[in-house]
């Protein structure tokens, strides 16, 4: 699928400056989408710069995927020139082989093979051919064992057979901070001017005569911290008037700082779209952002590629925004905004500590060592 971007000129470096300054830690801990999985066959490996980190992708022969730090910790060079022999990924210096977990298992000149992790493992998870790791940064987001506090969501409906693969979209970088995207879901006063004209699907065309009226709400879940829902009720009004059959409702759910999203289209009658939006930080203003949905299989192709078009027409109207704002510490609101306040709030628990940070290569360095 493509969707149209506008060129835009890109902001000076001392806006840049100014940008990246305003803003918490650019790398908040959670999962976040490193590939497709078909992209990954058994045997493959691939360097990737992400979450300020320097990481290999690799699957084994066996076929399960693994992630580590891309550098080996003989004498550093990076995993990813290597091969994958079996189920273990082999230096392409000296021929050393590790296995997943980081232990090394073969040295092709010594009988003294070094003991314990001797590179660090990330958790991997392959759900409905997506591969995500899982970044913590700061002393959060383990369990007691150590593990991620919570897993990459499933969408039980394809695990049931009753919703299939309805397509895929490669958004692209978009030059914006993660938090800018779960915030803009508070900001209902941005509803009206930035998304209150319909668009052709997959287009920043407006339909003239025919506007979207928005009824948001938000929240946090009762029962996990990391998960908040916001959701829309979208009316349209067709030259003046209201039609409420032509519009949806949609459940958008947040599982942690914003690196995996999942929304529930529903189509009053029809039937329901369950969309992944995935970012990943490949930088600290820059994310990478993938579109993967799925429907129940009797919806028609036709009308979900309108509703996943739509929302992203919507989407690409925040991102002139994104890309050339700060991040307001002390904004100044009025009493009719939204919960920004709280959403800050909810956020600050993907944060190292003492929570909002600024984001210089230094401090990454501290908030990833810790
Ligand atoms: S640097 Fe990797 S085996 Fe020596
Ligand atoms: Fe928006």
């Amino acid at each position: 699928m493509r969707a149209s971007r506008r060129k835009r000129p890109a902001a000076s470096p001392a806006a840049d400056a100014e940008r990246l300054s305003s803003y918490p830690h650019p790398y908040p801990t959670g999962w976040y989408r490193l590939s497709d999985s078909a992209s990954l066959r058994p045997g493959g490996l691939r360097h990737i710069e992400c979450l300020g980190r320097q990481l290999v992708l690799w699957r084994s022969e066996d076929g399960a995927p693994h992630v580590m730090h891309a550098f080996c910790p003989h004498l550093g060079a990076n995993l990813s020139h290597g091969r994958v022999r079996g189920d273990c990924i082999e230096c392409p210096f000296h021929r050393w082989r590790f296995s997943g977990d980081g232990r090394a298992a073969h040295v092709p000149y010594s009988k003294h093979i070094p003991q314990g992790v001797l590179t660090e493992p990330f958790p991997v998870q392959e759900v409905h051919g997506q591969l995500f790791v899982y970044h913590a940064c700061g002393s959060g987001g383990r369990d007691g064992t150590g593990q991620p506090a919570y897993p990459v969501p499933r969408i039980p409906e394809v695990d049931a057979g009753t919703f299939v693969f309805r397509g895929a979209h490669d958004a692209g970088r978009v030059r914006m901070h993660l938090l800018e995207f779960a915030e803009n879901s508070v900001d209902r006063a941005h509803f009206q001017p930035l998304h209150g004209q319909m668009r052709i699907p997959w287009t920043r065309l407006p339909v003239p005569g025919v506007e979207v009226e928005h009824d948001a709400d938000w929240r946090v879940d009762r029962t996990v911290p990391w998960k908040m829902y916001f959701f829309d009720n979208a009316v349209l009004r067709i030259l003046g008037r209201r039609v409420e059959r032509a519009g949806a409702h949609a459940r958008i759910a947040f599982f942690g700082p914003g690196g995996v999203v999942k929304f529930r289209f529903t189509m009053p009658g029809r039937g329901d779209i369950e969309m992944y939006q995935t970012h990943l930080p490949v930088g600290p203003l820059e994310q990478q952002v993938d579109f993967r949905w799925f429907a129940d299989r009797r919806l028609p192709r036709l009308l979900v590629w309108y509703v996943v078009g739509n929302w992203i027409s919507q989407w690409q109207r925040d991102i002139d925004i994104w890309e050339n704002k700060i991040y307001q510490q002390h904004p100044r609101l009025c009493r009719d905004d939204g919960p920004v306040f709280q959403l800050r709030q909810w956020y600050r628990q993907f944060l190292p500590e003492p929570g909002l940070v600024a984001a210089t290569p230094g401090d990454l360095r501290r908030a990833d060592v810790e």
